[in-house]
């Protein structure tokens, strides 16, 4: 792997002036190379006494990345400067994988090393197996998923400190490798069906459906639009910058915190329903209306009403035009369905609602655009893969992300992050005896 280099955002020749009740001050503007400036308040406090105060981080930039460029108002996603349409086009998952990790695309024989790394990785350590066992039988698969990748790096303790480049690749090639194979076994485990070992002849995808499908005797042959489809699912969701499980990686990652811990930790944040989570709503949104009869006109218009009922699926904190994942799952989704030779007819009402809500006011007004969870669960779903396994698969998905900004983190070698806060609690008051509480 290439050395690694470090980018720099300019700094501007002006600076932005604060004016406080007591104080003024200058600060720096930092330029970023697609030209994003930004005010570097790193000073603030020491100089003046004052923080910013910005609740949930929505203007807050916190680290300085090469990793993924977003526009939300334009609706653009690049790794390391790739548009994401020719990544998706051209890719796979692996080679975009690589790219995330070390900067730049593989060659020929770097992506045949790291293909070879991922096979070699697949098994899991007998041990590590047996504690599957321990689990209930209905245990949640991310549950499984985060405390199985901490256990993991119990049988290599080689990689919780990691002292190079080369090192480091070893620790993303087992943990992506062994993710993928931790997640099918506990599906299969959570199904009560027998374990199916990976098969070295497969590539990362086609091996995973194997893993998850195969039963003993039979062999599940996944289709070309199937292996596709999966692909495209991984690498679309593989980087999207400073969201809460990637600012988790970066967060854990910052006190020291090893590779394993820190993605472990991404993992937990991810599980949630506003951010992984996502899509499962999405299903169930669907589903509900599928259910209820309700028409989709009624339900767009509950999401307008005020109340706490959203549109899953609809809206990004970041993309105020359309989510280009969302338009390239979409026609994945479609191509799945036409070589099925069946329409979902969640599909058909997940189509309904979007032509409704892309042409009302309330939506047009607030710039909220289907997100790539509207249409990856349908497309899980045609994978045959449950609906308790969709926020797995998105994990498996952005390992490469995660590990990209532990990597760029480790080598920008951080402070340790400690935001501060605005205390809003009783100011001091003295302690009282229990007897005398009322
Ligand atoms: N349905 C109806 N109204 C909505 C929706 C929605 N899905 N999303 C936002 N709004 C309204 C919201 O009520 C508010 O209206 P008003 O200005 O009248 O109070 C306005 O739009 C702005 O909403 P916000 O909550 O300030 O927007 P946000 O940027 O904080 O939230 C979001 C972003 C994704 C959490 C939100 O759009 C949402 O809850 N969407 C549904 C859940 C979802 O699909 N999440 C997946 C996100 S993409 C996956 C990922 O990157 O992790």
């Amino acid at each position: 792997m290439d050395k690694y280099s470090r980018g720099k955002a300019t700094t501007a020749s002006e600076v932005a002036t604060l004016t406080l009740p007591d104080a003024k001050v200058e600060l720096p503007i930092r330029i970023g190379t697609e030209n994003e400036r930004s005010v570097d308040i790193s000073e603030l406090r020491s100089e003046s006494g004052y923080i910013t105060l910005d609740e949930g981080y929505g203007n807050t930039g916190a680290c300085s990345s090469e990793i993924c460029f977003i526009d939300g108002e334009q609706g653009i996603l690049r790794y390391r400067g790739y548009p994401i349409e020719q990544l998706a086009e051209n890719s796979r998952f692996t080679e975009v994988a690589w790219l995330l990790i070390s900067g730049e695309l593989p060659t020929q024989s770097q992506a045949a090393d790291f293909s070879a790394l991922l096979t070699e990785y697949e098994l899991l350590h007998e041990g590590l197996r047996h504690h599957f066992e321990g689990f209930p039988p209905d245990a949640h698969p991310m549950a499984m998923l985060s405390t199985m990748i901490n256990a993991a790096s119990c049988y290599h303790p080689d990689l919780l400190e990691l002292t190079d480049d080369d090192h480091l690749m070893e620790a993303a090639a087992k943990l992506m490798s062994k993710v993928r194979t931790i997640a099918a076994f506990s599906y299969r485990k959570s199904k009560g069906q027998p374990i199916v070992y990976p098969d070295p002849a497969l590539s990362y995808c086609r091996n995973f459906l194997h893993m998850m499908f195969s039963i003993p005797y039979a062999q599940y042959e996944a289709s070309p639009t199937m292996v596709r489809a999966l692909t495209l699912f991984l690498l679309l969701h593989a980087e999207h910058e400073q969201n809460c499980s990637t600012s988790t990686v970066r967060m854990v990652g910052s006190s020291g915190a090893n590779l394993f811990a820190s993605v472990a930790a991404a993992v937990c944040a991810l599980w949630g329903p506003l951010h992984g989570g996502a899509n499962v709503e999405v299903m169930r949104m669907l589903e509900q209306i599928q259910d209820s009869g309700a028409s989709v006109r009624e339900i767009v218009d509950r999401a307008k009403s005020g109340d706490s009922f959203r549109l899953m699926g609809f809206g990004h904190r970041v993309y105020k035009n359309f989510d280009p994942r969302a338009l390239i799952l979409k026609k994945a989704a479609d191509d799945l369905f036409s070589e099925m030779g069946k329409a979902d007819p969640l599909l058909q009402i997940a189509e309904e609602l979007e032509e409704i809500a892309l042409n009302d006011e309330y939506f047009i007004e607030r710039k909220l655009y289907p997100n790539v969870d509207f249409y990856s669960g349908i497309i899980l779903r045609a994978m045959g893969i449950p609906r308790n396994m969709f926020t797995v698969m998105f994990a498996i998905g952005r390992m490469p992300g995660w590990i990209a900004h532990w990597r760029e983190q480790f080598h920008a070698a951080d402070r340790i992050h400690r935001p501060r806060q605005l205390y809003i609690g009783p100011t001091k008051r003295d302690y009282v005896p229990m007897d005398q509480r009322r």
